[in-house]
């Protein structure tokens, strides 16, 4: 009897689910039905704007593959930061470019490093923008990889001190969000306790817990200067072959106190995005890094594609998947199209 029943229910179902009765093009006739029906929003709010702040005055100077980014002085990233809450962007994530670099990555603790300048300078001419830094060492360090080369090799543990001492200089300068981008393992801990006994129990830490070792960086090593002179990040990034390791990561930056989590790259990973969206309920953004700008960017150039249609697409498709917050070079672009 039941059974039947559920055949039959099912058959009517069917019935009324198919051609002619349904006609899926109904809610798609004009804009206004099409925007009633829209299952997902993008928000400037959401957006975070990635910049890259070197030593100077009055410098601004465009990044060769990533049109429409620039290397900026503190003067210059204050002004940028002007316009880029005037247009109702969430917030920024600072780079930065030291004067020199050397074996022990110096700058990137140094208290008055150029990420800590430009920190304070920001908080003091900009108040109420999001300031989130980067968290790592391949900028500072003259063999540009990640951590500490002892005998060839990264060294995790000797690192984490460097990427602790990073984390609480960031915050003393005012940093809103510190963000490790290292991938070394228990770096989360180690920022989080030395921020927790400094006095920064609540800076919140955004783990860059998922990211891959991608050949999408391309363009930002450019900009930030930190191609590695020997080797790759395969040893500390993740083999983009893995997507349930990329869960195990991200449950163990959030064991080590992360409060927010990251997957980066973005296009090439939604999978990995919609699986952390469905497993973890923290705040989960996604970085649309510095290659998928520039191979957009590179089509739009050859007139092969358009840009805002293209940067509207990937950009829903991230969020779609399930990321609230995206870190994207397109950041102004597409809140001005907002
Ligand atoms: C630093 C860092 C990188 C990016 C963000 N933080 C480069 C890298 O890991 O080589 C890449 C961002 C981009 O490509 O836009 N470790």
């Amino acid at each position: 009897m039941g059974r039947e029943w559920l055949a039959v229910g099912f058959s009517r179902i069917l019935a009324r689910m198919s051609f002619p009765q349904t006609r899926m093009r109904r809610l798609r006739v004009n804009e206004s039905m099409r925007a009633l029906v829209r299952e997902t929003h993008l928000e400037p709010a959401n957006f975070i704007l990635p910049l890259f702040v070197v030593p100077g005055d009055g410098i601004r100077k465009e990044i060769g593959s990533m049109p429409g980014n620039y290397q900026m002085s503190i003067d210059r990233t204050v002004e940028e930061c002007r316009e880029v809450k005037a247009l109702g962007i969430g917030g920024v994530i600072l780079f930065g470019i030291p004067e020199t670099k050397d074996e022990l990555a110096s700058g990137g603790y140094d208290p008055n490093g150029i990420v800590q300048q430009a920190v304070r300078a920001i908080k003091a001419e900009v108040p109420g923008l999001v300031v989130i830094t980067d968290v790592c060492n391949c900028e500072y360090t003259s063999h540009g990889h990640c951590g500490k080369v002892v005998n060839g090799e990264v060294d995790n543990d000797a690192t984490l001190e460097w990427l602790a001492e990073s984390a609480l200089t960031h915050a003393q300068a005012g940093a809103d969000i510190v963000a490790p981008s290292d991938m070394m393992d228990g770096r989360v801990a180690a920022i989080r306790a030395k921020l927790d006994a400094n006095g920064f129990p609540l800076t919140p830490i955004l783990s860059y817990a998922a990211k891959f070792a991608s050949g999408f960086y391309g363009p930002f090593r450019e900009a930030a200067e930190s191609t590695p002179q020997f080797g790759d990040r395969r040893s500390y990034q993740m083999d983009p072959a893995n997507g349930r390791e990329a869960l195990r990561e991200i449950e163990l930056d959030l064991a080590e106190g992360a409060d927010m989590i990251m997957v980066k790259p973005a296009l090439a990973y939604l999978d990995i995005i919609k699986m952390a969206r469905e497993r973890f309920d923290v705040p989960l953004s996604a970085y649309q890094v510095s290659g998928e700008f520039s191979m957009i960017m590179a089509a739009v150039r050859l007139g092969w594609i358009d840009k805002d249609r293209i940067m509207m697409e990937t950009l829903t498709s991230i969020k779609r998947a399930g990321a609230s917050i995206i870190l994207t070079y397109f950041a102004k672009d597409a809140a001005r199209l907002l």
